[in-house]
């Protein structure tokens, strides 16, 4: 049995996407229902992007997080490529970081580097955490990640999850690159439009990735690359 389906991991879980349902229904009926993003609204939240700041202090109370299909998927490629070190931009109230710090727990050990724009998102991840008996595996750095990735995360990486500000996964990545051990994996969440230059750079296989859009949630902008330069 793996620790997602027991307690207190499962528990935590239920608990945080039953919260996460009531703060972002309404967020979510203004994009398309939830189910995807049309153009409509990869134009207006490319817009609003470009102001990450000022947006994100605006979404402070929305959880705006992963499924529980996504979790699945990233504790299965955590477990996989028996990740060691994982690297997250967008921590948020901290679901996908349970998921990955599951995996971790459930393979061994490891550390996952949690990074969060908000001080009071990270507060309450660092509690659900501590619930799910996770919280010694994870270090949130609170502030821009464009920041505090900037002098590196301790070690070499094995798998980055891209679930930050819209229109901020590319320079993310390049700051991670000089760490990702070859065979890293690197998923990102909401990488919407066809032509941002996140995806223009990961398709290209003269950067080093081979890439493709993940089959499930489609409109997402569900991407997974691995980084085989
Ligand atoms: C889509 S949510 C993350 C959801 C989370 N991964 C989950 O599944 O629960 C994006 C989060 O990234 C944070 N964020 C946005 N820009 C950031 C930045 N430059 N540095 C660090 N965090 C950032 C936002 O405050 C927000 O909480």
């Amino acid at each position: 049995m793996d620790s997602l389906t027991t307690a207190p991991v499962a528990d935590v879980l239920t608990r945080l996407f039953n919260e996460a349902k009531a703060a972002d229904q309404k967020l979510y009926e203004q994009y398309a229902g939830g189910s995807s993003f049309d153009d409509e609204s990869v134009t207006r939240l490319l817009e609003e992007s470009k102001d990450y700041k000022k947006r994100y202090k605006a979404l402070a109370g929305n959880f705006l997080n992963i499924s529980a299909e996504f979790g699945q998927f990233l504790y299965i490629c955590a477990r996989t490529c028996q990740a060691r070190r994982v690297v997250e931009f967008g921590t948020s109230f901290g679901i996908s970081t349970i998921y990955l710090a599951t995996a971790l727990k459930d393979g061994g050990g490891g550390q996952l580097i949690g990074t969060e724009l908000e001080p009071a998102k990270a507060q309450r991840a660092q509690e659900n955490l501590a619930a799910a008996d996770l919280a010694d595996l994870v270090d949130i750095r609170v502030g821009d990640a464009l920041e505090t990735l900037r002098d590196g995360v301790g070690g070499v990486v094995d798998l980055v999850l891209l679930d930050g500000a819209i229109g901020l996964d590319l320079p993310v990545l390049r700051l991670l690159e000089p760490h990702l051990r070859r065979g890293a994996l690197v998923i990102a969440e909401n990488a919407i439009g066809e032509s941002t230059e996140y995806l223009n750079y990961v398709r290209d296989p003269n950067n080093g990735y081979r890439s493709l859009p993940l089959p499930f949630e489609k409109g997402h902008g569900n991407e997974m690359s691995v980084f085989i330069r």
